[in-house]
């Protein structure tokens, strides 16, 4: 049976990237396996970060696990720091990454090749390690991300492949499953950036309000010309909200294009505008009911335990494989 685990870090409000790329697959995984969703809250650590707004950024992507339609009976939703497994294994399997292999991927490089070396912390360059260890403490085999997040896990699966090598078949080789359609959306106002959390004009916010977004849609960058048309490399934004919009309704962003073959840019605008809220005013209304009600809480508590079960029996074999005393 399939292991699927996938997580998303509470460093800031998500963003329609995050529901695109990540969150709104999840639920497709319940009926083929075993599925562990997860709050990444210590690697929202790895930069600084308000103790308030992490614990509000935390709550939030509980409650949008649960408004996205994934079902604590079906699958395992719980906070990282509350299942001391993670920490534990990265102890262990640190030791089996390399500088060299760290300082060439490519998050890493984009968040501190500006910084000096005397401000970056070491969890922002160990990242990957404690990622992997999120991914191996649940044998998972299959890790839904967007393209981003697939170099961290072919950096796993190399850590699997040396682990295993040298203790016997221990760990499980994870996969990144990355969706056909949106692995990356591009920033509105930029559509050479990726929409990351960072950016109020470019960025979608799951929580902005519906007249926002809207406005936010039509004033997206276009290109120029005046047909609808994916063409990555010279209409960057109408491929972006082709691509968002083929999201929306299923479809790929080509066949998007042959519905907008005859309209103008802010007629196109409008209708990419209307399928977003048509998916996102209920997913909002979701969100907002379980969040005042509180059921989120016990459904992290009963997920943890749940976690914490699963992952000493992996964390114990990996204690024994690599010779520390277990008698
Ligand atoms: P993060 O916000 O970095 O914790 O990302 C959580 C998940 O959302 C990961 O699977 C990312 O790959 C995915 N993701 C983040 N930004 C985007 C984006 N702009 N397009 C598609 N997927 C994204
Ligand atoms: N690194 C992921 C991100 O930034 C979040 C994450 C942490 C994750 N651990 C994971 C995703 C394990 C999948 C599996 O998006």
């Amino acid at each position: 049976m399939d292991r699927i685990l996938s997580g998303i870090k509470p460093t800031g409000s998500l963003t329609l990237g995050n529901y695109i790329g990540a969150l709104k697959h999840f639920k497709d995984f319940q009926d083929q396996g075993e599925v562990f969703i997860f709050i990444a809250d210590l690697h929202a650590l790895t930069l600084p970060i308000d103790p308030e707004v992490l614990r509000e950024n935390s709550r939030d992507i509980a409650c949008f696990y649960l408004a996205s339609g994934l079902d604590p009976k079906k699958t395992t939703i719980f906070l990282q720091s509350q299942v001391p497994q993670h920490a534990e294994l990265n102890a262990i399997l640190q030791n089996y990454l390399y500088m060299g292999e760290l300082k060439r991927m490519t998050q890493f490089k984009d968040k501190c090749s500006k910084m000096n070396d005397s401000a970056i912390g070491l969890g922002i360059f160990a990242y990957p390690s404690l990622m992997a260890s999120d991914i191996l403490l649940y044998d998972a085999n299959k890790v839904p991300v967007g393209e981003d997040q697939v170099q961290h896990v072919e950096l796993a699966r190399d850590l699997v492949n040396r682990f295993n090598h040298r203790y016997g078949d221990i760990l499980t080789l994870p996969k990144a499953e990355v969706t056909k359609i949106g692995k990356r959306i591009m920033s509105l106002s930029d559509p050479s950036k990726k929409m990351s959390k960072s950016d109020p004009k470019g960025d979608i916010f799951l929580k902005d309000d519906p007249a926002v977004i809207r406005k936010k849609i039509m004033s997206a960058k276009t290109d120029s010309g005046s047909e609808v048309s994916y063409d990555v490399e010279n209409k960057p934004g109408i491929s972006n909200l082709l691509t968002i919009y083929g999201a929306m309704k299923d479809i790929s962003p080509e066949e998007a294009a042959k519905l907008f073959t005859n309209s103008r840019y802010g007629d196109f605008k409008k209708e990419v505008a209307n399928a977003v809220l048509e998916e996102l005013i209920p997913f909002q209304e979701r969100y907002q009911k379980i969040k005042e009600s509180g059921e989120y809480l016990s459904v992290l508590k009963e997920g943890a335990q749940k976690a914490r079960d699963v992952a000493s029996v992996i964390l114990k074999k990996v204690q024994h494989a690599v010779g520390l005393l277990d008698e």
